[in-house]
């Protein structure tokens, strides 16, 4: 039994303007009809290689509670928890309060964690890599999944083998985890040959990442436990006790227990996999035409070559004329025009705008 774990509560700025702080990229349809999240909850639901997919695990924080419940509602996906954080501290407590939920609701469970955020659209390749990743999780390891990399990204983390792939499929232990390193960590981890990127998703025991917990991040136990022990519930909802989340740091999963647990493997995934961590990897993703351009809304690019335009606004026209390398995104409030290769730098607005007010 796999209890899928949809962790939706990030606030995606790099997708400014048309993530917003209420309104995240998670939740708006980047790419097809559906949005990233209800892909992913799609995706994890029913049976699919031998596996039955339970009813999801939610953690989300309070201002996206109606987004989530609607969003799954329109799929007819009956989740069977809805936690609300308090406030955001990252991914690493909220990690560890679905394990502590599913290890009281089955302790058998195999926790599935998937960021919602991810374009992952071959479903049963996918189940396929779950089935392999099941049976380390099963002896006891923490199971990440592995994409091979083509560029020395500083985005992602890092998967480094003990053993070269066998081309099995099966998961392989891990030597070391290294998360986000810079750039020039990255080539050389590139380099090597014998890295894997992080996808984010991580399959496990509940009680294996409580002990992972307890042994490298012990502090977050006891909060975190208060948090989901006194956890409120609320017109279908479960809020974490606001007094015990907020004497949290902020960590993500990845830094708090992936860096140091040694009882971690890898199932090695060739499907198609991205994070829509950016505007380059969306231009990527929506599939842009022989001249590298790609069109969002009512859009019209004349003489342009690796470039983004999207309108979001309705009726409002967007043209771009002998442009190389932009994204420009248009929205009813908000205009952003870039050079693609400081797309990234997207965050930076989001932090001067926001000491603006
Ligand atoms: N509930 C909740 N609460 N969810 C959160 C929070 C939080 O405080 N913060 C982030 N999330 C959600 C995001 O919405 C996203 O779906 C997921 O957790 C992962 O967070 P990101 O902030 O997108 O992480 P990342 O992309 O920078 O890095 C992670 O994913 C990469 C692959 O996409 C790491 O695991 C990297 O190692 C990995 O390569
Ligand atoms: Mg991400």
């Amino acid at each position: 039994h796999v209890y899928p774990v949809l962790l939706c509560g990030g606030s995606g700025t790099r997708l400014w303007p048309l993530s917003r702080k209420s309104y995240p990229k998670q939740f708006v349809p980047l790419v097809g009809q559906q949005t990233l999240f209800q892909d992913t909850a799609a995706r994890l639901t029913g049976q699919g290689a031998g596996l039955a997919f339970q009813r999801p695990v939610v953690l989300t924080n309070a201002d996206f509670r109606f987004i989530v419940t609607a969003q799954l509602s329109a799929l007819q996906i009956d989740p069977m928890a809805v936690m609300i954080e308090p406030f955001g501290r990252n991914t690493a407590p909220s990690v560890l309060a679905a394990a502590l939920y599913l290890d009281k609701v089955d302790p058998d469970a195999l926790v599935l964690v998937a960021p919602a955020d991810h374009v992952l659209p071959d479903t049963a390749a996918f189940h396929a890599a779950v089935a392999e990743g099941a049976k380390a999780a099963e002896q006891g390891r923490l199971v990440t999944f592995g994409i091979t990399p083509d560029r020395p990204e500083t985005g992602y983390g890092y998967l480094q083998l003990a053993q070269r792939p066998d081309g099995s499929g099966a998961a392989l232990p891990l030597a070391r985890f290294v998360e986000k390193p810079d750039l020039a960590r990255a080539k050389v981890l590139l380099g090597q040959g014998d890295c894997l990127w992080n996808a984010g998703i991580f399959l496990f025991k509940p009680r294996d990442m409580i002990a992972a917990f307890a042994a490298h991040a012990p502090d977050l136990v006891d909060p975190v436990r208060a948090a989901v022990d006194q956890a409120r519930p609320d017109l279908g909802l479960l809020r974490l006790d606001p007094g015990a989340w907020g004497q949290l740091r902020d960590i993500s999963v990845d830094h708090a227990v992936m860096e140091k647990a040694d009882n971690l493997s890898v199932v090695p995934y060739d499907g198609v996999w991205s994070d829509l961590g950016g505007w380059e990897s969306v231009w990527r993703e929506m599939g842009p035409d022989a001249d590298g351009v790609a069109l969002g809304g009512n859009a019209t690019a004349i003489d342009c070559a690796d470039t983004l335009l999207r309108s979001e606004a309705e009726g409002l026209q967007i043209v771009g004329i002998g442009l190389k390398n932009i994204v420009a995104i248009a929205m009813p409030d908000a205009v952003l025009v870039a050079d693609m290769s400081r797309a990234q730098d997207v965050k930076r607005v989001v932090d001067i705008l926001r000491e603006k007010g």
